[in-house]
């Protein structure tokens, strides 16, 4: 037997009485199970909500004959990435700290064509009796240094089980097409770390413009529809 192999051995004997033996098994399962509940949970609320807009839509469909939602796109958290954030903030990772405090496991984009049909889906989601806002985060009225532009809304929204009513948060992002195209480009160059920080500085100066471009755009177009609609 070789020194490697001598190692090999000792290498399987550890994982197999540490990693792989019954007691830690026992404990992966015990903290394993309560999170893909808590997940299934949150998946559950995103439905709730998506729900929520797809009927708005429908309604506006039916009555005006036009579709305020452009899109919609949801997504769970990661468990690595939920991970990171407990770290990060400092808080026990337990099933009861998560759900207070991290309220943006769940979320749900929606996309108009419309700033101002921005502000309509949000009153008319918040008017619903079984929805309770959290937290507003109006960066259209006042846009990120950066520019970056959306209305944030944390809200609470019950899911209904076997047995139980259970209240989830959800992160509702509403922003228009314009400042979809822009938040996902300037996402991408955030996340490029190789980047030189003189043409990272160009780059950031460019966004920026290009953000109060389009919120230019996303006026103008407003007020070409609403002057259209006088005509209706
Ligand atoms: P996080 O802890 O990162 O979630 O941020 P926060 O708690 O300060 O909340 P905030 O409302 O500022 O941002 C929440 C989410 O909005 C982020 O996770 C992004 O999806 C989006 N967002 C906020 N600021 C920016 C930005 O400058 N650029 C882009 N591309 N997205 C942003
Ligand atoms: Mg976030």
């Amino acid at each position: 037997m070789t020194f490697k192999d001598l190692i090999n051995e000792g290498k399987n004997q550890f994982v197999k009485e540490t990693i792989l033996s019954d007691e830690f098994m026992e404990i992966l399962k015990k903290n394993v199970e309560p999170m893909d509940t808590l997940m299934a949970y949150y998946r559950c609320a995103i439905m709730e909500v998506e729900t929520k807009f797809k009927v708005l839509n429908e309604q506006f469909s039916l009555e005006y004959d036009r579709n305020p939602i452009e899109g919609i796109k949801s997504r769970i958290k990661s468990v690595e990435s939920l991970a990171k954030k407990v770290r990060d903030k400092n808080i026990p990772m337990t099933i009861q700290s998560i759900e207070e405090n991290i309220t943006d496991i769940a979320g749900v984009r929606v996309i108009c064509a419309f700033p101002e049909d921005i502000y309509m889906l949000a009153d008319c989601l918040l008017q619903q009796d079984d929805i309770t806002l959290i937290q507003k985060k109006d960066y259209i009225q006042n846009p990120k240094p950066g520019g970056y532009r959306s209305l944030h809304l944390i809200v609470s929204v019950p899911i209904f089980l076997k047995n139980e009513k259970r209240n989830m948060k959800v992160e509702v992002q509403l922003r228009t097409i314009a400042m979809d195209f822009w938040a996902s480009l300037e996402h991408k160059l955030r996340y490029k770390k190789k980047i030189p920080p003189q043409a990272a500085d160009e780059l950031a100066v460019e966004l920026k413009d290009c953000a109060l471009q389009s919120a230019k755009l996303d006026q103008r177009m407003q007020d070409i529809r609403n002057r259209l609609s006088e005509f209706e």
